[in-house]
C-alpha cells in the first residue's frame, strides 16, 4: 500500500453490497482529491490497524449475526486478550454497517466491531451508520448522510485530507475513463476448436467455472465450480390456484454423480436465464456473443492470461451477469450518464444520480424494479463499453433453499419447497422472482435436458439423534427444513425409539396452502413420530379462518405446559420462515411461557433463551 494513502476503506462483505458501498466511499474521497485505499479485511494485517491512517470501515451482518468470512481472521486479531487496552490510542475510526432490521441480530457485527475498537481505544470520528435493507432505498437511505457527515468531519479535523477544500469534486467524467475490470477479445481461430457446442456436463461446468472466475464481485461463493448438475424429476404445486399462494414441491436427481446431504442442509442453485433476455441484452449493447474474451482487473492481464483460458461472450454473460436483476445501483445511472449521447437522456440520467433525484429514482427505479435490462432500453442512445457492464451488472447469484427432504428416505434426490415470488409493481407490471419462477416453469418431461449447476451446503443443524427432543416451529415455507426432519426421525423410530417432536405450522387457510398437509396427518396419528402418544404434537395457526389472526405464536402459549415440559427434558428449538415479524414474535412468545411455568423473571427466561442459543438448541432459519 502506498504512504500517500491517508484514509483506509476496509471491507467485509458477504454478498457485495459491502464492497460496493465501500468502493462508493472510496471514489467519493478520491473524487475529494483525498489518496484512499479500499481493502477487503481479508486483504489487510490487522497488526497495523494502529499506524496514522485513518480507517472507515464498512461491514456487513448475515443471516444469524454472523461475520462475513472475510472478517473471521481479523476479528480474531482484535479478540486476541493480550491486546493492551491503548492498542489503537491515537487511531481514527468511522464505521458504517449493513444489516437486516427484519433479523433479531441487527447490525450486529458492526455494533460488535464499534465497540471493540473504542474498547481498544480507537475513537470513532462519527457515530455509526447503520444501513437497513428493510429501508425503502436499502442501505443506500443511511448511507448518504452518513458519507455528508463523513466528509464534513474529516475536513474539519485534518484538511489536509482534502486539498482543495471540502466542496471541490473532480468531475466525474475523469472517472469514467477507469473501468476496473479489463476485457480482451481473443482471436476465434487462435482458440481451441473444442469450445463450440459441447454439451459433456464437464464442460460446462469448467465453463461456470471459468466465467465466475472471471467475474468481479463473485465474493458469496468460495467455490465456483458446481459439486453437480440436477435434472428436476417432479414439480407440483401445494397450493391452490388463484389463493395469493403459490408453493411447489420439487424434486430433482443428479444428472451423473451421487449427491449427500443431512437434513437441515442448504441447497444452492445457479438459476437459468431466459435465453431471450440474454439475446436481447447482446444486442442491445451492441456486443459479439460469439467473440472470445477473458476478463480481469485492469493491471493484471498477464499474470491471468497465463491461467484463463477465454470462453465466448454469450457464456460469460449467461453464467455471470444477471440481466433481469431488478433495480441497479445508483451508480449505474452514473455512469450511464456519461455514455449517453442524446442530451435529454444525458441530464436526466445526471439528475437520477444527483442526491435532489434520489426520490424519482427511487419511482422509477426500485418501485418500478425495473430490470438493468429495461433500463438501457428505456435511454437508448447509452453506448456502454462491456467492461463497464461486467463491472456493474449484478453478478448473477446461487440461491439457496432448505433441502426439505431426507436422504436417508430418499435415496440420491433432493427436494425442496419454494414460494414463488411474484408481485404487482405500481404501474401494475408482473414481475417474479427469477429463480423460483424459474424453477416454477420447468417442466420434468419436457425439460430433461435442463442441467442444473447445484451445491450443497452444511445447515447449522449438524446432526439429529433421535435422543432430542425437539420443538419445531416452521410457518408457511419455514415448514421446509421439518419435512426432512420428520421423515428422518420415522426411519429412526424403525430402528429404535426417538425422543418426542412437536411441530407448530401456521398458513393462511386450511383449504388454500396447508402445505403437505397429509404427510403431517399421517405423520401425527397412530403411532407416527409426531404423535400425542408419543409425547409429541401437531398443531396448526390458521391465520385467515377466523375474523382475528392465529399465528403459530399463539399455538405454542396454547400448549405452554408441554412445550416446558419437552424444554426441561433438553428440547431443542428450531425456528424457520419468513424474516419478518415472525422469528421475534415466536421468541417472545417462548419467554413468556419460560417465566410463566417456571415462575422466573421475564429476565431470567430471556437468559434461558440466551443459554439455548449459546448450546446450540435455539436456532433460527429465516428468509425474506
Ligand atoms: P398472514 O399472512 O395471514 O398474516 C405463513 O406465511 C403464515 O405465517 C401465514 O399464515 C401468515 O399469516 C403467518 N404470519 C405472518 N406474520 C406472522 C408473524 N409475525 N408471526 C407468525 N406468523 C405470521
Amino acid at each position: 500500500m502506498e504512504d500517500k494513502v491517508m484514509l483506509l476503506i476496509l471491507y467485509a462483505s458477504q454478498t457485495g453490497n459491502a464492497m460496493d458501498a465501500a468502493e462508493r466511499l472510496g471514489r467519493e474521497a478520491e473524487r475529494r482529491g483525498c489518496p484512499v485505499a479500499v481493502l477487503s479485511t481479508d486483504q489487510f494485517d490487522a497488526s497495523t490497524l494502529p499506524d496514522e491512517k485513518i480507517k472507515v470501515f464498512v461491514v456487513s451482518t448475515t443471516g444469524q449475526g454472523d461475520p462475513p468470512d472475510s472478517l473471521k481472521v481479523f476479528w480474531r486479531k482484535l479478540l486476541q486478550r493480550n491486546l493492551a487496552k491503548d492498542w489503537l490510542e491515537g487511531v481514527n475510526y468511522a464505521l458504517f454497517g449493513l444489516g437486516d432490521s427484519g433479523y433479531q441480530k441487527y447490525n450486529f457485527v458492526a455494533k460488535k466491531l464499534d465497540k471493540r475498537l473504542s474498547d481498544l481505544g480507537a475513537t470513532a470520528l462519527i457515530e455509526r451508520g447503520l444501513g437497513d435493507d428493510q429501508h425503502p432505498s436499502g442501505y443506500e437511505g443511511a448511507l448518504d448522510p452518513w458519507m455528508s457527515s463523513l466528509w464534513n468531519t474529516l475536513y474539519e479535523k485534518n484538511p489536509k485530507l482534502f486539498p482543495k477544500g471540502p466542496g471541490f469534486l473532480i468531475p466525474n467524467m475523469e472517472f469514467m475513463d477507469k473501468p476496473k475490470m479489463q476485457v480482451v477479445y481473443h482471436e476465434a481461430d487462435k482458440v481451441a476448436s473444442h469450445y463450440s457446442n459441447n454439451a459433456d456436463l464437464k464442460f460446462i461446468e469448467m465453463q461456470i467455472e471459468r466465467a465466475r472466475s472471471m467475474s468481479p464481485g463473485q465474493l458469496y461463493h468460495e467455490k465456483n465450480r458446481p459439486d453437480c448438475f440436477l435434472k428436476m424429476t417432479k414439480n407440483h404445486p401445494l397450493t391452490v390456484a388463484g389463493c395469493g399462494k403459490d408453493v411447489h414441491h420439487f424434486e430433482f436427481e443428479p444428472r451423473s454423480s451421487i449427491i449427500e446431504y443431512e437434513v437441515g442442509d442448504v441447497l444452492e442453485i445457479l438459476p437459468g436465464q431466459s435465453p431471450a433476455a440474454i439475446d436481447a441484452f447482446i444486442q442491445r449493447c451492441n456486443l459479439n456473443p460469439d467473440a472470445y474474451i477473458t476478463v480481469h482487473p485492469w493491471g493484471t492481464e498477464n499474470h491471468l492470461l497465463d491461467s484463463k483460458v477465454p470462453i465466448k461472450l454469450r457464456t460469460f454473460v449467461e453464467f455471470t451477469m444477471d440481466v433481469a436483476s431488478a433495480s441497479p445501483r445508483r451508480y449505474f445511472f452514473e455512469v450511464m450518464s456519461y455514455f449517453a449521447s442524446a442530451q435529454h437522456e444525458k441530464e436526466r440520467l445526471q439528475y437520477f444520480a444527483s442526491p435532489e433525484g434520489r426520490d424519482d429514482l427511487y419511482q422509477y427505479n426500485q418501485k418500478e424494479r425495473r430490470t438493468v435490462l429495461e433500463v438501457l432500453e428505456d435511454f437508448p442512445s447509452v453506448q456502454m463499453p462491456f467492461e463497464w457492464l461486467v463491472q456493474l451488472v449484478p453478478p448473477l447469484k446461487t440461491r439457496a433453499f432448505s433441502i426439505s427432504s431426507s436422504h436417508s428416505v430418499h435415496p440420491n434426490q433432493v427436494h425442496l419447497t419454494v414460494s414463488v415470488v411474484s408481485w404487482t409493481t405500481p404501474f401494475k407490471r408482473k414481475r417474479t422472482g427469477l429463480c423460483s419462477a424459474w424453477l416454477a416453469g420447468l417442466d420434468p418431461q419436457s425439460s430433461t435436458g435442463v442441467n442444473i449447476p447445484a451445491w450443497f451446503n452444511k445447515g447449522s443443524l449438524l446432526s439429529l439423534p433421535p435422543s432430542l427432543p425437539l420443538i419445531l416451529v416452521g410457518p408457511g415455507t419455514g415448514c421446509a427444513p421439518f419435512r426432512g426432519f420428520v421423515e428422518e426421525r420415522a426411519l429412526q423410530s424403525k430402528s429404535g425409539p426417538t425422543a418426542p417432536a412437536l411441530f407448530f405450522f401456521g398458513c393462511r387457510n386450511e383449504d388454500n396452502d396447508f402445505l403437505y398437509k397429509d404427510f403431517w396427518f399421517s405423520h401425527s396419528q397412530n403411532g407416527g413420530v409426531l404423535s400425542e402418544d408419543r409425547g409429541g404434537g401437531f398443531y396448526v395457526a390458521f391465520s385467515r379462518d377466523q375474523p382475528n389472526k392465529v399465528y403459530v405464536q399463539h399455538k405454542i402459549r396454547e400448549h405452554s405446559n408441554r412445550v416446558w415440559n419437552l424444554l426441561c427434558e433438553g428440547a431443542a428449538i428450531y425456528v424457520a420462515g419468513s424474516s419478518t415479524k415472525m422469528p421475534a414474535d415466536v421468541m417472545s412468545a417462548f419467554e413468556e411461557i419460560i417465566s410463566k411455568e417456571s415462575g422466573v423473571s421475564r429476565e431470567a427466561a430471556v437468559g434461558w433463551i440466551r443459554a439455548l442459543e449459546k448450546a446450540g438448541k435455539y436456532y433460527v432459519e429465516a428468509w425474506s
